[in-house]
């Protein structure tokens, strides 16, 4: 039933400078795969056949890690690295496209979402990813079990994760009740203080939304930090939609939009790694912090 996927990619990434100040943020690699691969893997995995990508014109390194590189293909046949090969062969998973819209302006992430607007139908449920956020799940992605859930009762849906107080005003916060289908979201608040926030359970970048969010969004004031807010949307959508908290259990997420969020995921990645994890884990045990 969700068959595309909209990916804000525009953002400038500027609390990863200088690393980002001519590589997209969203190329930042997680042990041996650009960030936005992994987010494009658990697309599919969802059933996903089209990803939009929010972007600017900064950033064509990451529709180019989508597209063939027929030079690099050919030389790897050349000299008959079919192992290498393989690794750049299925990047786009089969019967996925990708397809491009820009977003002019930085005036938020709830801006840039209405940028894909017109790529969808009208009557079109969609789902959103935030690149800067790795879900881990042993057996099934984040947005799969997603749509599973989406697709038996048609609602609006949020990925949410607790959080501590100190963190509590680096995201979106979510009021919620337990109703008769599951965790029902009552109220949305953009960065609160912790003083203002309705509870410690944080938005983490996954969402699938009825076509109403949309229009909503097309009147959506500036918010928290002078910015068109996709979270103000949301809590409008709640006047006349339900929409439901997924909390994603037995799995991880890492922030990777955060220094320390990206470093946690890099370990644990390369921890989870079948041909690194033996050396790295006892590079790991070894390692000397008094040298350091
Ligand atoms: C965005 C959203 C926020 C969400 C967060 C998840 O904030 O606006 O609601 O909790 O992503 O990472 P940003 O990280 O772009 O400031």
């Amino acid at each position: 039933m969700i068959k595309k996927v909209i990916l804000p990619v525009a953002g400038l990434g500027t609390r990863f400078l200088p690393a980002t100040k001519s590589i997209p943020k969203e190329m930042l690699t997680v042990v041996d795969k650009p960030l936005i691969q992994y987010i494009v893997e658990e697309a599919a995995e969802a059933g996903i056949t089209e990803i939009i990508l929010v972007t600017h014109s900064s950033k064509s390194a990451i529709e180019n890690h989508f597209d063939k590189n027929y030079e690099l293909e050919i030389e790897l046949e050349a000299r008959g690295k079919q192992d290498r090969l393989a690794l750049i062969d299925n990047i786009l998973p089969k019967g996925v496209s990708v397809i491009s819209v820009r977003q002019p302006e930085a005036l938020g992430l709830g801006h840039a979402i209405l940028c894909a607007k017109s790529v969808l139908n009208d009557n079109e449920p969609f789902a959103v990813m935030l690149p800067d956020v790795l879900m881990h799940h042993a057996q099934k992605g984040c947005l799969a079990q997603m749509v599973a859930s989406f697709s038996d009762h048609g609602h609006s849906m949020v990925a949410l994760e607790e959080v501590a107080d100190a963190d509590v005003e680096k995201y979106g916060i979510a009021a919620i009740k337990e109703g008769e289908q599951g965790l029902e979201v009552t109220a949305l608040v953009e960065k609160p203080s912790v003083a203002e926030a309705p509870s410690n359970l944080s938005v983490v970048g996954r969402y699938i939304f009825t076509p109403k969010l949309m229009s909503l969004l097309e009147d959506t004031q500036p918010g928290a930090g002078g910015e068109i807010q996709l979270t103000d949307a949301m809590d409008e959508l709640l006047k006349t939609e339900k929409m439901f908290g997924f909390e994603f259990k037995n799995g991880q997420s890492y922030d990777c939009g955060d220094k320390l969020g990206y470093l946690k995921a890099n370990v644990e990645y390369a921890l989870r790694d079948a041909k690194l994890a033996g050396d790295f884990k006892a590079y790991l045990a070894r390692l000397d912090n008094t040298k350091i």
